[in-house]
């Protein structure tokens, strides 16, 4: 162990990694350009998961770089409280809303996913109680879903993992089924994606019904569900969530953290639905994770009705002392000019297809993989224990986890998801023809590997 592996166990508290281990061992990274990152022995890997589903220009991008060293030299701080304000954060609110074309009238600033979400829930009840429904408290979500860690979005996520360790879910935070299009959109199931989205729907409506739909103040979903395991919606299943939403008054919020910014092809995920959010949030590719910060989009009946409140409101009570910070929203528009003029929303929707079809090619004599999809540069490989049956394996998430600490032995970072047996891709949408080969040539090895030790 060098000096700094033993400082690191001795000192610091790892996000989501195991109390007792500290670090699992290996990487601590120095260095990283492209999609390629280095660690502290000088060691490479090509990173498959753009960090955490964030670095969408590429790790170094000289633009960013350049803007935010610039930025710190000429305006290190500078909030938005108490009428306060930043050119930098002005400039990127309006920027925000002109790629939304108009859909979205105002934007708030945080520093991570899981408090825009938080954000996004109090904008929720407020609008509720503005409209005279002080009792519309409760949330829907999706099991599968990850939201965030605060005490709020570790109820809003529908995962077992960040919850039961601490007392949670509060039971405001209920939740339906995720589509799961490839486990239920088949012989026996449902016959067509439509009868599902139907499906998902009217369980959606009978959930409503039980909790009592004049208690509930929103739905939150992702456009396409990332840590939940790369799942597509059925064509029609946003349209038709949306008309039981309005149904009963209940708001929709549109979870763009991980889809915005390039990665399904768009500026933002939604706009691949044919649904329009009342609140949006987002937060890694908005600056490339380069530096911390999250936002969220107000929709139109959102505002609307909170400036018609303005006198009973008073002051906003929420915000952070980092909101809008100079430094992340001259990196955020940095990051914008670089998608914009490096047509990179362009070039994830043609880098995914050739990603897709490129792991269908490898993969074709590989028995464990049930299941290759995705949407622009958001990929996910299921693997089942049957092919025939598409029977799962026995502990689910064990067989993944293994192909992934196999990759990792081939120098490639691939993501396992929790609880389930699909691994995750989403690089940088700078990704060439040659990192894609060279992503499927290491990750079909892998898994051809872990297939083996599981079979003899
Ligand atoms: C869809 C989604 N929402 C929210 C979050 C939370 O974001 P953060 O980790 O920045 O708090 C994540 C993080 O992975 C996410 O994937």
């Amino acid at each position: 162990m060098n000096d700094l592996e033993r400082m690191d166990r001795h000192s610091h508290l790892h996000p989501f990694t195991s109390v007792s281990e500290s670090r699992p061992s290996g990487r601590i990274l120095t260095r990283a350009s492209g999609m390629t990152v280095v660690d502290e022995k000088g060691r490479s890997y090509l990173d498959s998961l753009s960090g955490l589903w964030c670095v969408n220009a590429g790790y170094g991008n000289a633009r960013i770089t350049d803007a935010i060293a610039k930025t710190s030299r000429e305006l290190s701080f500078g909030h938005n409280m108490m009428g306060a304000g930043n050119e930098y954060a002005v400039r990127l609110a309006d920027r925000l809303l002109q790629l939304t074309d108009g859909v979205m009238r105002k934007v708030f600033f945080g520093n991570s996913g899981s408090d825009a979400n938080d954000t996004n829930l109090k904008l929720a009840r407020l609008y509720h109680r503005c409209r005279g429904e002080p009792d519309r408290i409760k949330f829907i979500a999706r099991h599968g879903g990850y939201h965030g860690t605060t005490l709020a979005t570790s109820s809003l996520s529908g995962l077992n993992g960040i919850r039961r360790s601490v007392g949670l879910p509060d039971p405001h935070y209920v939740h339906v089924s995720a589509p799961e299009i490839f486990t239920h959109v088949r012989p026996g199931r449902f016959v067509t994606e439509e009868q599902y989205a139907d499906f998902l729907a009217q369980e959606l409506e009978a959930t409503i019904l039980r909790e009592g739909p004049d208690q509930i103040a929103a739905f939150v979903a992702e456009p396409v569900m990332a840590v939940g395991g790369i799942l597509l919606p059925p064509r029609t299943y946003f349209s038709k969530i949306k008309a039981v939403l309005d149904k009963y008054g209940i708001l929709l919020i549109i979870d763009d953290v991980v889809c915005a910014f390039g990665r399904l092809g768009h500026w933002y995920g939604w706009q691949t639905l044919d649904v329009r959010p009342d609140l949006v949030t987002l937060a890694k590719g908005l600056t490339s994770g380069y530096v911390p910060m999250s936002a969220s989009l107000l929709g139109e009946r959102l505002w609307r009705t909170l400036e018609q409140s303005a006198g009973d409101i008073g002051t906003f009570g929420h915000g952070f002392t980092t909101s809008g910070h100079p430094l992340a929203a001259s990196a955020a528009l940095a990051n914008i000019d670089t998608l914009e003029q490096q047509q990179l929303l362009t070039r994830a929707t043609a880098q995914g297809a050739l990603l897709l079809e490129t792991l269908l090619a490898t993969l074709e004599d590989c028995a464990v993989v049930g299941d290759i999809r995705g949407q622009g540069l958001l990929v996910g490989v299921e693997l089942v224990a049957d092919l025939d049956t598409l029977r799962p394996f026995i502990e689910p998430g064990a067989f993944a986890a293994k192909v992934a600490a196999a990759c990792l032995d081939l120098d490639l970072i691939v993501r396992a998801l929790p609880d389930k047996d699909v691994i995750a891709f989403a690089p940088p949408l700078t990704i060439t023809a040659q990192e894609i080969a060279d992503i499927a040539r290491r990750f079909a090895q892998a898994v051809k590997q872990v297939a083996k030790t599981i079979t003899q």
